[in-house]
């Protein structure tokens, strides 16, 4: 008895000495992970890190990563580019959609997406979407495509914590297919965009800043919110985990950027060695950064929503969809006519003021058919 007792408990000492062992020497290996090679379970996919130790941006090690495995494309236009002559495709569009946006997409190649050339200038305009688990919804996508073929749809879940999975699915399919358009820019389906504008701005700029394009408007000196003063604000919260810098590099707001070709590939193929990050436009703007590719601001471009004025309206190259009925439609259709203001205020002013009603600026849709005062407006 005596003795068997006093086995046992040599038993269960040497049992815990060897966990305890066990557990130092996880933890010396995680230490180790920091400079070295990390693996990581998400999910199913046991995924590797790359070297990260030229990352000036200090990530941490429990980050996820994108590329985990190999992206399938559910739907694929492989000839979208190819059927203009590719040498002249001057322009990609890549407007970011969810599955049952059915409306959204109709809206916007009825509209703003709809021309395929500018003054002679050739654009296309593709729509990006995740996977859906409805069979009906992916029954009625078979048909856009089939009548439609602007469809690109990659096999991850389609939710608002993958958008940046869509965008960089999104640089990938514009590097693979259409590897010689001169710009690519990204946009979303609740987005007003302006091509004639679009193409002007591009063709006004130097051949030398036209080369690593990355242009939009610049959010500048933010940082990631730790803690939420609002209610509102929660959705926006990153933990320390998540995004371990104090700053985020200067990025170009979501809403609508544009990239030359060379940029977008190269921030495609920075994504692959770069740390997930929920918030695509501001992940975009890290690759862009380690990249050493400078984001350039420029007033007409803005992911918020205005106020319609046909002084606005004649610089903003984007603007967010608005909650007046009909914005998006009535907006294509003020910038189509022939009609001009004859003065306008300053381009600073017009965004200041952006919510303004008191000078030629109509919120009410009954009064757009109804507007001829404002032409005459001076300041
Ligand atoms: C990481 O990159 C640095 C600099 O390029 C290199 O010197 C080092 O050998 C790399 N380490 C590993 C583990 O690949
Ligand atoms: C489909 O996906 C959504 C989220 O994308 C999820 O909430 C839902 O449960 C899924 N439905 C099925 C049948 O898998
Ligand atoms: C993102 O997509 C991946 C691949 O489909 C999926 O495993 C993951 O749950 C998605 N994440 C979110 C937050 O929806
Ligand atoms: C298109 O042509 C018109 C008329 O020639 C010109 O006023 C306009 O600036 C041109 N726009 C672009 C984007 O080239
Ligand atoms: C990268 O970000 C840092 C700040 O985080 C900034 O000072 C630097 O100018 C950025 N570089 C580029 C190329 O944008
Ligand atoms: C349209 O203009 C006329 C003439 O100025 C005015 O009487 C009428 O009230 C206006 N209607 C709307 C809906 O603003």
């Amino acid at each position: 008895m005596h003795c068997r007792k006093s086995r046992l408990l040599r038993l269960f000492t040497l049992i815990g000495i060897a966990v305890l062992f066990t557990i130092i020497l996880v933890y010396l290996t995680h230490h180790v992970d920091h400079t070295g090679i990390t693996q990581r379970r998400i999910g199913l996919t046991v995924f590797q890190s790359t070297n990260k130790t030229e990352d000036h941006l200090n990530f941490g090690e429990n980050r996820l990563w994108i590329h985990t495995r190999p992206y399938q494309y559910l739907m694929n236009i492989e000839k979208v580019c190819a059927k203009s002559n590719v040498r002249d495709l001057f322009l990609i569009v890549l407007v970011l959609s969810r599955p049952d946006g059915f409306k959204r997409r109709h809206l916007v190649r009825t509209t703003w997406g709809s021309p395929k050339t500018v003054n002679g200038t050739e654009i296309r305009t593709v729509y990006i979407l995740g996977g859906s688990n409805n069979t009906n919804t992916q029954q009625k996508l078979q048909e856009e495509q089939a009548q439609y073929g602007d469809l690109v749809q990659i096999d991850f879940r389609d939710s608002y914590d993958n958008l940046t999975v869509k965008t960089v699915m999104g640089l990938r399919w514009a590097s693979t297919f259409c590897p010689r358009a001169k710009f690519v820019m990204k946009t979303d389906d609740d987005m007003f965009v302006n091509y004639m504008l679009l193409v002007q701005y591009l063709k006004d700029l130097t051949p030398q800043d036209q080369e690593l394009l990355y242009a939009g408007s610049i959010n500048g000196n933010l940082h990631p919110v730790r803690v939420a003063e609002y209610v509102s604000e929660k959705k926006w919260v990153v933990p320390v985990e998540e995004y371990p810098d104090e700053d985020y590099p200067p990025y170009c707001s979501g809403g609508a950027y544009v990239l030359s070709g060379r940029a977008a590939k190269s921030i495609y193929e920075t994504s692959k060695t770069t740390p997930f990050f929920r918030m695509e436009d501001v992940f975009v703007g890290i690759c862009a950064n380690k990249t050493r590719i400078y984001p350039t601001d420029y007033i007409g471009f803005s992911s918020s929503w205005f106020a319609y004025s046909d002084c606005r309206f004649r610089f903003l190259i984007t603007a967010h969809d608005s909650s007046v009925k009909n914005f998006i439609k009535n907006v294509w259709k003020r910038v189509n006519s022939e009609r001009k203001p004859k003065k306008c205020p300053t381009k600073e002013l017009l965004i200041e003021w952006y919510d303004y009603d008191d000078d030629y600026i109509l919120y009410n849709v009954r009064q757009w058919e109804n507007a001829s005062y404002y032409y005459d407006y001076t300041l």
